[in-house]
């Protein structure tokens, strides 16, 4: 797909709902008590999948409308066997959620996925799960991942990398332990499971750094509204900061502090960016966001940062190559894990438009300039977020870009490029 340079973005939009709890939201809701309604689901490549892996595990699903689903949940121990294996196809956190809460069920199940998933390290959540009790077998540390659901005992597990994923799944798995089960976490991660345990009626205890859960009789969650997503609003964020005129407000928009490290750090490199009506939806925050184009200075982002904005590192990378000075990201070497080895598919895009680009152990470098990259040629390869990164560099860009596999957007982003379309000024 070709993306033709923007003149400037204007206007007002909204985005689907949040990726990550639209999984934890149908995951969550197959395992309480009772209908839950989840409205504002965020309907994409990997929710989808996680619907069909409720299906197959017996719980019923009606779509009512393609952002209002209803599970119908089968308690703390009600999941069936399905016979054949889950495929969560290109959806990690679907995995390793989804793992917790088989490890605690009767019955031997075997999740899979596409190309890119089986290529992605599970051993991070086995290990674990199997302190708890469960029987595990990996591929060499990657899917398929056979699980030998049993019951479980409640562990305290000091996360070796800051991981929302793996924290969620032993928290999941802590949910159907006997006894208590803390996660003691390095940095703070997305906090959406917790706030969704707590709404449900589960024992949670939170405190600086840790989270302690203990099994639970009965939970129900009802209904769940989900807040647009910060990662898919954050494309737009970038893209009319770097484009001069712009004037863009995203509407209703998740703001959870655990997830909008993107926010922070444009704002510390000059960006114009306000957020208006805070309010919450269920426990989460949500908010308006308004964006005024502007210039950019480099800036660093240490270790401690990096989850709060794990998912809109390429982004920033964009940000960065449109900013006066060398930026560095340090300390994001979980990025070398994702769809793909996210170090050296953004340093390698950069460089492809015209960008100053490369790739260190742990993360990258971006000697930027205040001015337009050239454009050229790039490949997603099949990765959602280098997708979406080329998108916004077309825009950006003073010649346009060839995104190869631009379709992987509609992994997370189904209607990225109709919404783009639709405030893009040309
Ligand atoms: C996610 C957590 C992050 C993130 C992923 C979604 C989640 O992964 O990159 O896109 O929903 O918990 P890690 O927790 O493995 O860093």
């Amino acid at each position: 797909m070709r993306i033709e340079p923007a003149v400037s973005i204007v206007g007002h939009v909204s985005v689907p709902g949040d990726k990550s709890i639209s999984h934890r939201a149908v995951l969550l809701g197959a395992i309480v008590e009772g209908e839950t309604t989840v409205a504002g689901f965020g309907r994409s490549g990997d929710t989808e999948a996680t619907l069909r892996a409720v299906r197959s595990l017996g719980a019923e699903v009606a779509e009512d409308e393609v952002d209002l689903v209803r599970v119908q949940g089968r308690g703390l121990h009600g999941l069936q066997e399905p016979g054949s294996p889950i495929d969560c196809g290109n959806a990690g956190t679907l995995l390793r959620l989804l793992a917790g809460i088989l490890a605690g069920q009767e019955g031997r199940f075997e999740l899979t996925g596409d190309e890119s998933l089986l290529g992605r390290p599970v051993d991070r959540v086995a290990e674990p799960l199997e302190r708890m009790g469960a029987k595990l077998e990996t591929a060499d540390g990657r899917p398929p991942l056979v699980i030998e659901g049993r019951r479980l005992h409640g562990v305290k597990y000091e996360l070796p990398v800051a991981s929302a994923q793996v924290k969620s799944c032993v928290l999941l798995a802590g949910l159907l332990a006997e006894g208590e089960t803390t996660v003691v976490e390095p940095f703070p991660t997305r906090d959406h499971t917790e706030l969704l345990l707590e709404q449900a009626g589960a024992p949670v205890r939170r405190g600086p750094g840790r989270v302690t859960i203990a099994s639970a009789e009965r939970l129900e969650l009802e209904r769940v509204d989900v807040p647009g997503d910060f990662s898919a609003a954050a494309p737009l964020i970038v893209a009319a900061t770097l484009l001069p005129g712009s004037q863009l407000t995203v509407h209703g928009v998740g703001i959870n502090p655990t997830r909008t490290g993107l926010l922070d750090v444009l704002t510390r490199m000059g960006a114009r960016i306000a957020v208006f009506n805070r309010r919450r939806l269920g426990r989460e925050p949500v908010g308006d966001i308004e964006v005024l184009s502007s210039e950019l200075t480099a800036t660093d982002i240490e270790p401690e940062e990096v989850p709060r904005l794990i998912d809109e590192l390429p982004l920033f990378a964009l940000a960065a190559a449109g900013a006066r000075g060398e930026s560095r990201v340090r300390g994001a070497r979980e990025l070398r894990e994702k769809e793909t080895d996210r170090i050296e598919t953004v340093a390698s895009s950069l460089r492809a438009l015209g960008g100053r680009a490369s790739a260190t152990e742990d993360g990258f470098r971006v000697r930027g300039v205040p001015a337009r990259p050239k454009g050229g040629r790039m490949g997603s390869g099949g990765d959602h977020r280098i997708a979406i990164l080329g998108a916004v560099a077309g825009l950006v860009s003073r010649e346009g870009v060839e995104v190869g596999g631009a379709e992987a957007a509609a992994i997370s982003f189904p209607g990225l490029f109709d919404l783009l379309d639709s405030v893009t000024r040309r």
